[in-house]
């Protein structure tokens, strides 16, 4: 099938390189001209495992082109999905500028039927706005569909997502519309929600706030475990053993980041305002993540005492293992927050340091190794859990500490191989801490 992707972000440029996989003739589309000349000679503008590649043996087979025209994109396909961003506002609304000016560009050079599909995360009566548009700006009587498709892939794994997602969910309104994008997922062999617009909308949105709850609500368990002697993993494994609770998503840590759940939550809390629903909820599940950075920070300070001119090492500056994301990634306020009090900052990342260096100012040490970040630190900090990290040698790492103190910001070490290979270890609610 003939398919357009506007917007080549993480979601769009995973959308189009998968689609493109399957066999499809995928023309992706972005206004930004650096990304797309990068693009066109197979160059990925983000770090996600597979993707360069997939992008390269696709446009080598002429699955897969990269343009700046929407005109162009526009021409090509009767399907076009929309995937471009929809950043927070100050308030904390989505800002939907982008969708609406694609969705104008797209009326204004539709040569005959299209199926618009919302792919960006999108507040619910998006799909109504995008059909008014469309309505408001398309020349002479061409007929079109407006569809929601929402993404669930996650940074790290977007590939593997795509191609076995736990479920499709499909908002449409037409039966033109359900048979394209039936057809298009037909590849796909996993379960296919056909639902209306709105609620395609919704499921999105509750998702991600849903996951947010449940990593919110570990982390406040974690302040239990550690205030009696219980074991945060022990708590989370008897908990996910039962089917209904479920064991994802309950790893308690510094907090949520990246480029979804912090500002999927604020765009629910404020969708629920505009329909006259007080989300308290989701206000504590954004309090208590902030709460978790505050904890962290204070068990720095009680294992340390004064901060000034010490040396602490930061491993993991990603949000997250296997993307070098550092949208609202926990690592840039720890740091932030260390050096303001005076602290000499020393990092390692495998992925995210190139993009960290143009937001952290010259004064933090980027090292090319966590043995160069261990050495002469007072402390290091395990922020994002990369294996790499698991795999140190951690009698080399405690020789070149000034002292053998590590924090552990997401439980990747075990308490008690920790202390016996000498370390005061912290981690996160776990039985053996202080
Ligand atoms: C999230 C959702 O998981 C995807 O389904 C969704 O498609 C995506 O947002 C989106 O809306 O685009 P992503 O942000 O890539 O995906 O990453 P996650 O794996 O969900 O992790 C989000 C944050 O939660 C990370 O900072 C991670 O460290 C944290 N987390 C996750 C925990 O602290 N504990 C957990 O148990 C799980």
């Amino acid at each position: 099938m003939k398919v357009s992707v506007i917007g080549a972000g993480y979601v769009g440029l995973v959308t189009a390189s998968c689609l493109a996989e399957l066999g499809n003739k995928v023309v992706c589309c972005d206004n930004d001209l650096k990304k797309i000349k990068q693009l066109k000679k197979g160059i990925s503008p983000i770090y996600e495992p597979g993707l360069e590649e997939l992008i390269r043996k696709n446009l080598k087979k002429k699955n897969l082109k990269f343009t700046s025209s929407i005109k162009e994109a526009t021409k090509e396909s009767e399907i076009i999905f929309i995937a471009v961003g929809t950043p927070s506002l100050e308030d904390g609304r989505a800002d939907l500028t982008g969708i609406e000016n694609v969705a104008r560009q797209i009326a204004k050079n539709m040569p005959g039927y299209r199926l618009i599909i919302e792919k960006s995360t999108v507040p619910v009566n998006t799909g109504e706005w995008v059909k008014k548009t469309i309505l408001a700006h398309i020349k002479g009587k061409i007929k079109f569909d407006v569809a929601s498709n929402p993404e669930f892939l996650r940074e790290g794994q977007a590939i593997n997502d795509f191609m076995h997602p736990d479920r499709i969910v499909l908002g449409v309104d037409s039966k033109k519309a359900k048979e394209l994008l039936l057809n298009l997922y037909k590849p796909l062999k996993t379960e296919i929600l056909i639902t209306d617009i709105k609620s395609a909308e919704l499921i999105k949105h509750a998702s991600n706030s849903f996951l947010a709850t449940k990593i919110s609500f570990i982390n406040a368990v974690s302040y239990l475990c550690e205030k009696t002697g219980a074991d945060i993993k022990e708590v989370a494994k008897g908990m996910g053993l039962d089917k209904r609770i479920g064991a994802s998503f309950l790893e308690a840590g510094i907090g949520y980041g990246g480029s979804c759940f912090p500002k999927d939550v604020d765009a629910f809390i404020n969708i629920a305002k505009e329909l006259g629903y007080n989300f308290e909820l989701l206000q504590v599940v954004k309090e208590i993540n902030q709460q978790q950075k505050i904890f962290f920070l204070n068990k720095i300070k009680n294992a340390l005492w004064i901060i000034k001119d010490k040396t602490i090492g930061v491993l993991g500056l990603a949000f997250k293992p296997n993307t070098d994301d550092i949208r609202n990634a926990p690592s840039l306020e720890i740091i932030r927050t260390l050096k303001k009090e005076g602290a000499k900052i020393k990092v390692y990342d495998p992925q995210a340091m190139p993009k960290a260096k143009a937001v952290l100012t010259d004064e933090i040490q980027f090292c090319k190794s966590p043995y160069q970040v261990a050495e002469g630190s007072d402390c290091l900090l395990l922020i994002t859990e990369w294996q790499e990290f698991k795999e140190l040698d951690f009698l080399r790492i405690k020789k070149l500490m000034k002292q053998p103190l590590i924090i552990d910001g997401r439980n990747l070490y075990e308490p008690k191989i920790m202390k016996k290979l000498g370390f005061k270890y912290i981690g996160i609610g776990r039985s053996a801490n202080g």
